[in-house]
């Protein structure tokens, strides 16, 4: 974790399974929001990963690296910039120290601590970083993950921590204010216990915390499970101005919702942080996955939990949607209809083709999400859109109707699945798309929400062949 206290520049670090970054950033209201684009794998082989927009105007980021053994920085102007910038390492594994906390030679039996380091100076990559020591809290027992975040002007550590009273060797959530970035206000509380069974498989854990303010409320999900293809991101919340040491203020969400997903091949997703996109308009939700499922051995000595980020799209009722974890490749959009901003492109909810399309509103992200292949499938100036949560499936037109459809039918062909991109027609926002074999020919809306392909006649078809893309 990363996080500006008090206009120092600090790192605090819960090293080795969970090194975290984390700021408070007040950024603006985020629904609906421009389109954002970004190719994933963002960072091959670092895990339970940290962006920062900090307030000089570059992304920070650091992460877990398998070999558990250092804290590594990288900064960019950009997300994807992150990609390829230079890695700083601020610290390296004092074995005087940092053994003392650990099992060694019986990796499944990591004794670990969390710890602070601090750095003095304008940027974290090249400023001094001493140790601060050790966290205290309730217990001295296993701790890992530890995130900061400010509620009603109260700065507070959340962290997972293997519970003694609760008689097994899993790790619940905890909370408590902070006196300073190594003090906490003890005694701290614990506000979430692996309770379901999504949260029991291979281990008892809840890890992974972060946490994002939103439309009055904290939003913080955490993870589950074993850090094989069970990882899953789950979801606490409490009002914003809730007393947060009462555990009753939490509420949690009995069903995971960011797991592993065959379709995209995304395997145990989750160790979330958040950051902001460039345009400061967008949430992203950072964290990693494998692109395969099978993981030999002790999954956490697999080094291809690869970060990943991707967007977060905020509901009417202002709870967020995570989506799914989206495909290798370019990040996919939503496109919202230009005549009545609450419809968005909508696939039915199974795919498996061919099913027609309509404008729909407050349907689930991952049944309204689509990637822009470019180029398409007719070639350079086309594009093709695919369904981001049934890869291989694309739109197509069909007698007049769109319709998603695989790419092996006989009737998804380069003229009926290639489309040009233009400029909105209704005034120039946004965008449309022609078919790419009859550009006379658009994809729109009918006044019954059916997505059909038919040329535009005056300003309200105009309209319905306008979309935003988010
Ligand atoms: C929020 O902060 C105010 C001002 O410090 C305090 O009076 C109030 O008790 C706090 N609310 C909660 C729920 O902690
Ligand atoms: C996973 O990603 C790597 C690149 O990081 C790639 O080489 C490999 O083919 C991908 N595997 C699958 C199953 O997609």
């Amino acid at each position: 974790m990363l996080t500006s206290w008090r206009d120092v520049v600090r790192a605090t670090t819960a090293l080795v399974l969970g090194l975290t970054i984390v700021t408070g950033p007040r950024y603006a209201a985020a629904s609906p929001s421009p389109a954002v684009s970004y190719t994933s794998t963002l960072i091959h082989q670092r895990a339970d990963p940290h962006i920062v927009k900090h307030t000089d105007g570059w992304y920070y980021f650091t992460a877990t690296v398998p070999e558990y053994d250092r804290i590594i920085l990288r900064r960019a102007e950009t997300i994807q910039g992150l990609s390829e910038a230079e890695e700083v390492v601020v610290w390296d594994r004092d074995e005087s120290r940092w053994y003392v906390h650990f099992a060694l030679g019986i990796r499944e039996a990591f004794d670990i601590r969390p710890f602070v380091i601090e750095g003095t100076g304008e940027n974290p990559l090249t400023a001094e970083w001493v140790e601060k020591g050790v966290v205290e809290t309730n217990w001295d027992t296993f701790s890992l993950d530890a995130t900061t975040f400010v509620a009603n002007g109260t700065r507070y550590l959340c962290w997972a921590q293997n519970d003694p009273t609760t008689g097994d060797s899993g790790t619940s959530l905890l909370l408590a204010p902070m006196e300073n970035p190594w003090t906490l206000q003890l005694p701290a509380v614990v506000i979430s216990r692996p309770e379901y069974p999504w949260e029991r498989v291979g281990h008892n854990v809840n890890e992974g915390a972060y946490v994002i303010e939103r439309n009055g409320r904290l939003y913080m999900p955490y993870s589950a499970a074993a850090t094989d293809h069970n990882y899953a991101v789950g979801l606490l919340s409490a009002d914003a101005d809730a007393d947060l040491m009462d555990p009753a203020s939490w509420a949690k969400s009995a069903e995971p919702l960011f797991a592993s997903n065959a379709l995209t091949g995304q395997w145990g997703p989750g160790h979330n942080s958040f950051t902001v996109s460039e345009d400061g308009l967008s949430d992203l939700f950072v964290y990693h996955a494998r692109n395969y499922s099978r993981v030999s051995g002790e999954p956490l000595d697999n080094p291809d939990r690869h970060t990943r980020v991707q967007k977060v799209y905020w509901r009417a009722d202002g709870t967020p949607d995570f989506g799914i974890p989206v495909a290798d490749g370019p990040t996919p959009f939503r496109f919202r209809a230009h005549g009545d901003e609450t419809l968005y492109i909508r696939h039915g909810a199974d795919g498996g083709g061919p099913v027609s399309l309509q404008l729909a509103a407050d349907r689930p992200v991952r049944e309204t999400q689509f990637r822009v292949v470019s180029p398409g499938f007719a070639g350079e100036g086309t594009v093709s859109l695919e369904a981001a949560s049934h890869p291989g499936e694309f739109l197509r037109n069909r007698n007049g109707i769109v319709e998603l459809a695989p790419q092996g039918d006989e009737d998804t062909t380069p003229a009926s699945a290639s489309f040009v991109q233009v400029a909105g027609l209704a005034d120039g926002e946004g965008v449309s798309f022609a078919l790419a074999s009859d550009p006379a020919r658009y994809i729109r809306g009918r006044p019954d929400r059916v997505l059909v392909v038919a040329p535009v006649n005056g300003g309200g078809e105009a309209s319905l062949a306008t979309f935003y893309t988010e």
